[in-house]
């Protein structure tokens, strides 16, 4: 079987209702990433940063997964799928894909803000000041901030490194290390991208650009792979 390894972003969970962050209307118009996503966020006001995450995850437990992440999940009959995610959602994992790596954590998550091996699942959509570890530490999201280390990147480097046909869907490609993640795809693997609007990726002539918003653009890269 090929392997195809998928680097998605936002812009997969748009149409299941969930906001991207950087298009007009996006979650950073509205709010401050560094107060809201950042260790010194973190530091000046945690309740609002709990506040900003327990209202992504309740809208993440009214959100249903989309016929993109559908089409991901239905490519696994035919391809070896790896998913490399910058979500925070559980939506590919809802729709059936097995092979998920989250590059920036997972919201329905928390962790020990003492020891980070300690991480538990959220149940429900709220976490609080007050909600500790089994250590007595102040948990916070399990989500990687800005300024923050991307403890999965060198797993997701490796995971791109044997790629057979490489895919990128919904992401602007603007945050690093995620985005440099391109530069591991072997020059045999034809490149993919589906989004709506236009992705600036410099240097990269050899990319098949599928303009389209992701539950449609599945079904062009599926009739794609057909030939490949
Ligand atoms: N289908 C596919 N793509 C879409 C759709 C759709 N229905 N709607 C919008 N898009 C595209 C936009 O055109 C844009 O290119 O999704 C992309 C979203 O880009 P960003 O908002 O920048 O999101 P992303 O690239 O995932 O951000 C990366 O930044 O804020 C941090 O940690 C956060 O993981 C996030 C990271």
């Amino acid at each position: 079987m090929k392997k195809v390894v998928v680097l998605s972003g936002a812009g997969m969970s748009a149409e299941s209702g969930l906001r991207t962050f950087r298009e007009m209307g996006g979650l950073w118009e509205e709010y401050d990433v560094y107060e809201v996503a950042s260790p010194g966020g973190w530091e000046r006001d945690r309740q609002m940063v709990l506040r900003f995450y327990n209202e992504r995850r309740k809208q993440l437990l009214e959100a249903l997964p989309n016929p993109g992440h559908f089409g991901l999940a239905k490519l696994e009959k035919d391809f070896d799928v790896q998913i490399i995610t910058q979500n925070i959602d559980d939506l590919h994992e809802r729709a059936g894909s097995t092979s998920i790596l989250h590059l920036h954590g997972e919201l329905r998550k928390s962790r020990s803000t003492t020891d980070p091996d300690l991480i538990y699942d959220i149940d429900g959509w709220e976490l609080n000041e007050g909600d500790l570890c089994e250590k007595g530490s102040q948990l916070r999201p399990h989500v990687v901030w800005f300024g923050e280390a991307v403890p999965a990147i060198q797993e997701a480097a490796e995971i791109v490194s044997t790629a057979d046909l490489f895919v990128i869907i919904g992401t602007s490609m603007n945050v690093y290390p995620a985005a440099g993640l391109i530069d591991h795809v072997p020059e045999t693997a034809p490149i993919y991208v589906i989004d709506p609007n236009e992705v600036s990726i410099p240097g990269y002539s050899r990319i098949k650009v599928i303009r389209k918003k992701a539950g449609e653009g599945i079904d062009d890269l599926i009739n794609e792979f057909k030939n490949e």
